[in-house]
């Protein structure tokens, strides 16, 4: 048995994750979330949260996770959101080229074309892992969800496959809300659909997943990046394209100056997330060397990006695993945006003077309007609302009258201005760049790096402030005493926030290995000499070190745990007596 058919086994024993529909035969790349494996899964985002939104004063927003299709025309999702895929001819199931190339021993880019796919499969003798058989020519297959929105089949809509899209379509809304506060990030955390071909990969493939998402929008112009300094010196692992073009397979390791000034990341705020993302990997106990940075290359490259890393962990099974992407996007989606809205989705960046400009416009006389059309005004200026000022004095100035809604207006219908103003400022398309995140495959990650065995024993080493649980109190027998003071301790806890386990089953050995499976970071007993002195012991999960307490110092000592300064440190710190 492998390390993942270990943790697969205790994720479902111990209610983190299992499969979806499972009493209906289940379905390939639906997982569900476990009671303990949600409550890991929300102290990871509260983590990303604070390191990631909060650190930087960023905005999150919730939008919703069905988009109609021009959102996705214009992102160029529906033209370039596929995967090349082959049909078995004797079994029909169908899989993804490059996955049965990749497991045949062959890197191969996902760019190619499907005639270079099908003259690899077949070069290379490629059959169907299933039954053997032999592969169709390859076609593309759209890996977006599609369906209709309400009851007309026309009004054509898909789940987002990112949540990017989100924040590039509310840009405007949230950058003028926040009074044109800039450059600034906007974040998500939510759902992202993907129709998978073939997913056979458990936790790591899915077809519907957690994404935590920034898009971080700059002027192109201002290449400072206020945040670079305090991470220059740190160390990332860079599998670059200079590497990989030579042939390299081992990370280069260097600073993140030396990154930069060496010219493999180009854009500052890349690289500043990108250290923050390995840091965030190790607070959930991810070692760095366990972590890299693979360029994709040309080809590879999503439709948007001009640049991007892919954050990679060393998996037991699956070797190195993305779990998160960072892309330098330019201005390719704010632009298609403006593009196919006709909305003016720019920030305004401050002149190093200010400039006199002639400014033309005619604005609509709504009084007059209705003395001459009566209700009619109302689809009048409807439709007036869709042209500028300028477009209007134009059209008065061109023809003498503009055409709305079937009536000509001639300007008596409006003030029409020619003004010199002053400007302080112009309009820009902002760049971007995107630091974005996959929850379920990073907590399987960490679950994976948590996991030990110890003899016959499996214990769960999680980081104390992502454990599920971050107590369990025990009675050391059911004696009436022991336990109504047991009781006290753990409602005390609870009613001050933390969550905790309560267990006065069973021999203690056995109450404390259920609570190292689920990785309880402290476990409490309340024993005889609980009721004569008032102390309690704490035990620790991973050195099965005890220590005796006063019930009074016990949330002071989690606290601690939780902070980050380690059991045996904590306990030593406190001056404990040990057992
Ligand atoms: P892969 O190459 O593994 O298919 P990707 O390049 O499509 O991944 P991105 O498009 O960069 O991935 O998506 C951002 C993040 O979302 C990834 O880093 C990963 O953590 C997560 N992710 C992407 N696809 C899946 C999936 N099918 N199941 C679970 N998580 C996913
Ligand atoms: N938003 C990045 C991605 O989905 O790849």
């Amino acid at each position: 048995m492998d390390k993942a058919e270990k943790v697969m086994n205790l994720a479902m024993r111990r209610g983190f994750f299992w499969p979806a529909y499972e009493i209906y035969g289940g379905v390939a790349g639906t997982l569900v979330w476990g009671p303990y494996g949600v409550l890991v899964k929300n102290k990871v985002i509260d983590l990303w949260r604070r390191m990631f939104i909060y650190n930087h004063g960023f905005l999150e927003i919730q939008a919703p996770s069905i988009a109609p299709r021009i959102v996705f025309e214009a992102s160029g999702h529906v033209d370039s959101f596929r995967d090349v895929m082959v049909t078995c001819e004797s079994c029909g199931r169908k899989y993804r080229a490059d996955t049965l190339l990749e497991e045949a021993g062959l890197e191969v880019s996902e760019a190619l074309p499907l005639e270079e796919f099908d003259r690899l499969i077949l070069e290379n003798d490629v059959r169907c892992p299933s039954c053997g058989g032999r592969f169709s020519k390859s076609t593309y297959f759209i890996t977006m969800f599609r369906t209709t929105i309400g009851p007309y089949s026309d009004a054509e809509g898909f789940l987002r496959p990112e949540t990017a899209q989100n924040m590039f379509v509310e840009f405007r809304r949230v950058y003028e809300d926040f009074r044109r506060v800039f450059p600034i990030g906007i974040a998500q955390i939510g759902r992202g659909f993907r129709n998978e071909i073939s997913p056979r990969q458990g936790p790591i493939r899915l077809r519907e997943f957690d994404m935590m998402e920034i898009e971080f929008f700059f002027d192109p112009r201002d290449d400072s990046c206020p945040y670079f300094d305090d991470v220059r010196d740190e160390e990332i692992n860079l599998l670059h394209e200079e590497l990989l073009r030579s042939g390299g397979s081992e990370y280069e390791t260097m600073t993140l100056d030396e990154a930069f000034s060496r010219g493999i990341i180009k854009n500052k705020y890349l690289g500043y997330f990108m250290v923050l993302a390995v840091k965030f990997l190790e607070k959930l106990g991810i070692p760095r060397e366990n972590q890299r940075f693979r360029e994709k290359l040309e080809g590879e490259r999503a439709h948007y990006a001009v640049q991007t890393f892919d954050q990679e962990v060393k998996l037991d099974r699956w070797g190195w695993v993305e779990v998160s992407g960072h892309a330098n996007r330019s201005d390719y989606d704010i632009s298609r945006h403006i593009k196919f809205s006709g909305k003016e989705l720019f920030a305004f960046r401050r002149l190093s003077s200010p400039k006199k400009v002639l400014v033309k416009e005619a604005i609509p006389r709504p009084r007059v309007i209705r003395e001459a059309f009566g209700d009619k005004i109302g689809v009048i200026m409807r439709e007036l609302s869709k042209y500028k000022p300028i477009e209007i004095y134009e059209a008065l100035d061109k023809d003498g009258f503009i055409e709305v809604a079937g009536v000509r207006l001639g300007s008596e219908f409006f003030d029409v201005k020619v003004e010199e103003k002053v400007v302080e400022v112009e309009p820009f398309v902002p760049h971007v760049v995107e630091p974005s995140f996959g929850l379920d495959r990073i907590v399987y990650a960490v679950l994976e790096y948590a996991f030990r065995e110890v003899g016959d024993r499996v214990v769960l080493s999680l980081p104390p402030i992502i454990a599920p649980v971050e107590a369990a109190v025990f009675p050391l027998t059911r004696d009436s005493g022991l336990v109504e003071l047991a009781g006290m301790v753990y409602r005390d806890l609870k009613d001050s926030g933390y969550m905790v386990y309560y267990d006065d089953s069973d021999s203690i050995g056995r109450r404390y290995a259920r609570v190292d499976e689920i990785g309880v970071p402290i476990a409490i007993t309340i024993d005889y000499r609980s009721l004569e002195d008032d102390t309690v012991t704490v035990r620790d999960r991973d050195s099965w070190r005890q220590y005796r307490i006063k019930r009074i110092d016990v949330k002071t000592f989690i606290d601690l745990v939780l902070s980050g300064s380690g059991f045996v440190e904590a306990a030593e710190s406190m001056g404990l007596e040990p057992l």
